[in-house]
């Protein structure tokens, strides 16, 4: 997959070079493409915003120098814009993509993109209901997210299907070494060795902690009778 990030600030990148995604960078598993719109300005001052028409605090992103680093790009594949205002991300929308052959993300900062760039983009797209100074964390974590569903990336492929949100419930606890670290005990069942035990111990404790800190989660989905009693035993267990 190649991804372009059109970006006032390509500096900011490093974090997907380093760790498994820069692994998979080297190994040609992936590809990135960072382009700085700013060179694509043409007036001597290199400007990117203006101010807004009909008044109002604040500078607004010009159409012209992300047109133009857009078009200057061999190919795009599906572009997507990153600001609050978008869908909010989610791990279906990492699966969706990491299908793709191509992404390019748009990063605008501190200011809003005039209306007419969101119309150049496929998906408009927020990381969550709070404001950042750009978008080029978010677009990071969009990265992040799609990248590491690609074949070869995570050292042990059958960790990205069995995790949180993949099967519809948050992640349960796990422990590793010691058993025992200063008097805190790893609970039984994980060292019987019973392993229909300890499949019955996660189901409940993942069904446990999306009751508990996503219970949004939870209506959507269709509950099983095992799980209806296990969530029954869960309100008991907590009142
Ligand atoms: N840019 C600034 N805040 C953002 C957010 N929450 N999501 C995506 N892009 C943003």
């Amino acid at each position: 997959m190649k991804i372009n990030v059109l970006t006032l600030f390509p500096d900011m990148f490093t974090p997907l070079q380093t760790s498994m995604l820069g692994r998979g960078l080297e190994d040609k598993k992936w590809d990135l493409n960072l382009v700085n719109f700013r060179n694509f300005t043409s007036d001597v001052h290199h400007h990117v915003d203006d101010t807004p028409y009909g008044g109002g605090a604040g500078m607004v992103l010009q159409i012209m120098p992300i047109k133009k680093a857009l078009d200057s790009l061999p190919s795009k594949g599906k572009v997507i814009i990153t600001a609050p205002q978008g869908k909010t991300f989610n791990e279906e929308m990492a699966q969706r993509w990491a299908k793709e052959d191509e992404l390019t993300f748009i990063c605008g900062h501190y200011e809003g993109f005039d209306q007419r760039v969101y119309d150049l983009a496929d998906e408009t797209v927020s990381i969550g209901d709070y404001v950042l100074t750009g978008g080029e964390l978010p677009t990071m974590s969009m990265i992040d997210a799609t990248v590491r569903l690609l074949p070869g990336i995570l050292g042990n492929s059958a960790s990205a299907v069995e995790e949180s949100f993949s099967h519809g419930l948050l992640e349960y606890p796990q422990y590793t070494r010691p058993a025992d670290f200063e008097g805190q005990k790893v609970p039984e069942v994980l060292t019987s060795g019973n392993h229909q035990k300890i499949a019955e111990w996660r189901h409940y404790q993942a069904l446990k902690a999306t009751y508990l800190n996503r219970p949004d989660m939870l209506k959507d989905r269709v509950l099983t009778a095992e799980e209806r009693k296990m969530l029954d035993q869960i309100k008991s267990e907590l009142d």
